[in-house]
């Protein structure tokens, strides 16, 4: 680690889908970045981000830097956690691209998700590993979640709608679900799928970190086109929009 201290940023941009293509020069200038060395193994680089008009904001592509490098499933979120933490951000904001299981949710739509299923089995890498029980409270940040509502007021998503809520079912990975799966997971509640959330929630939670995420659909889930054209939307516009939109949370 540098021994100067990194600027002062309180929010952290989690990117997602085609966030390793985003060209950060668009929305602001890149002031410092760090790649940590953790008890946990090598954290994604942070970027520190200088936003027009002066506002700091941290910026970090969990699936890699140019190219995807790991999938949802071989993220190491403990090392980008404990690397958030350490170097002083408050409040993680996210974004994710999910399938639609919900048949009323269509490929482009954006879903500010207020609850999520942890249907993960295998990531032992859930916590910290402390000996007391992590802190209850709300999944998401609900302070957080309203930002994220309110700056998609502000960015054009003329391409698919808002929807203020839907529970999030986060499964093991990293092959995709079977249709039966999705159908149970569909009984079950859950209104979108992805492999992302579960840990880094949770692990956000223990290090006292507020988190918010927003889901972008990029497809249907396994067996829910229900007669619609199967789309997939992975490409760079999809980064574009969600870091617009998340910029713009972190700047209300
Ligand atoms: N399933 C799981 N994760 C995903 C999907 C999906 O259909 N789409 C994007 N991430």
């Amino acid at each position: 680690m540098n021994e100067t201290a990194p600027p002062d940023a309180a929010a952290l941009i989690y990117g997602g889908t085609a966030a390793y293509w985003l060209d950060l020069t668009e929305f602001g200038r890149v002031v410092e970045t760090r790649t940590l060395d953790t008890p946990y193994g090598p954290a994604a680089p942070i970027d520190w981000l200088a936003l027009p008009g002066g506002a700091v904001v941290g910026f970090s592509s969990r699936h890699g830097v140019g190219t995807l490098q790991r999938s949802a499933g071989f993220v190491n979120h403990r090392a980008n956690l404990w690397a958030a933490h350490r170097l002083g951000f408050r409040a993680i904001l996210s974004w994710n691209g999910v399938g639609a299981i919900n048949p009323v949710l269509t490929v482009g739509d954006l879903v500010v998700p207020d609850e999520l299923i942890d249907w993960t089995g295998g990531r032992r890498a859930g916590t910290f590993e402390r000996w007391r029980q992590p802190p209850a409270g709300p999944t998401f940040d609900p302070g957080l979640r309203a930002a994220i509502w309110q700056a998609l007021e502000t960015v054009d998503h003329s391409a698919g709608r808002a929807v203020p809520g839907g529970v999030y079912v986060c499964t093991e990975g990293p092959r995709l679900e079977t249709a039966a799966e999705i159908a149970l997971l569909a009984a079950a509640g859950a209104d979108v799928v992805g492999m992302t959330l579960a840990p880094e929630v949770w692990l956000a939670r223990e290090l006292g970190l507020r988190y918010a995420s927003l889901c972008y659909i990029t497809n249907y889930a396994t067996g829910r086109a229900r007669g619609r054209a199967p789309r997939r939307e992975f490409g760079p516009a999809v980064g574009q929009l969600c870091m617009a939109v998340l910029v713009a949370a972190v700047r209300l």
